[in-house]
């Protein structure tokens, strides 16, 4: 099924929704009121409500929703009901960061192909991945991977997207500082920790 016109904010929202669904589990709780929810996210109840009446009708008035049955239905909105397998490029701090880190895999994310241009990383085995040749991107057609995550250099992440994209990738998780210029079949989101530290001063009281 796919769902149209859907706002880019509500999509955005839907993964924090799954999180407070699986705390709730974890919590034993069945149901859960669109109140309880908005305690837990911090996002106002009649927010929760319009995002999940672009789905269809979830949740029982006076009950709330079902846990289990809301989180399968958002796995399957996100698409995250089925294993994504990524491919990671640039194995450094960051990228190996990402590689140890095991929360992925509760939203079906999984790295199974990395790659560097470093000769002293290609041919390693870091958590049960060997590290590629990045000249060797085109290979990525062949293992059924269409996203990719850049961990490279400022200087060298346009290259990569290239290569990601013409290697069949569809949606790029960039963490360089670099706006990418991509065919428009192509979904890129950038995380810029930078930019995020660059504007939380501006909410410090001012100094004395
Ligand atoms: P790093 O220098 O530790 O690692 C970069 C890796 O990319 C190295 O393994 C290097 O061999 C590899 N590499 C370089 N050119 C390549 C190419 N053309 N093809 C394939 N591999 C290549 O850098 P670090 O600290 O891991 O940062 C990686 C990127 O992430 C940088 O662009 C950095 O600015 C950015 N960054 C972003 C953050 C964020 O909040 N979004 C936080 C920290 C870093």
């Amino acid at each position: 099924m796919r769902y149209h016109k859907i706002p880019d904010e509500t999509v955005r929202r839907l993964p924090m929704y799954l999180r407070g669904l699986l705390l709730c589990r974890e919590q034993g709780v069945r149901d859960v009121s669109s109140r309880k929810l908005s305690e837990l996210l911090h996002i106002s109840p009649a927010q929760i409500r319009k995002d999940l009446s672009y789905f269809g009708a979830f949740g029982t008035p006076g009950v709330g929703y079902d846990t289990a049955k809301l989180a399968k239905q958002i796995r399957g909105i996100l698409k995250i009901d089925t294993p994504n397998k990524a491919a990671l490029v640039g194995l450094g701090n960051l990228g190996s960061a990402l590689l140890k880190y095991p929360g992925f895999g509760a939203y079906g994310l999984q790295i199974s192909a990395v790659f560097d241009n470093d000769p002293g990383k290609i041919g390693k085995i870091v958590k049960k991945v060997k590290v590629e040749d990045v000249s060797k991107l085109s290979t990525l057609k062949n293992k059924n991977i269409k996203l990719g995550i850049i961990a490279v250099p400022a200087s060298a992440a346009q290259s990569v997207a290239d290569a990601l994209v013409k290697a069949g990738i569809r949606g790029i998780l960039n963490f360089a500082p670099f706006y990418l210029d991509v065919p428009k079949k192509v979904k890129v989101i950038t995380i810029d920790i930078a930019m995020v530290l660059a504007r939380l001063p501006y909410y410090l009281p001012a100094s004395a």
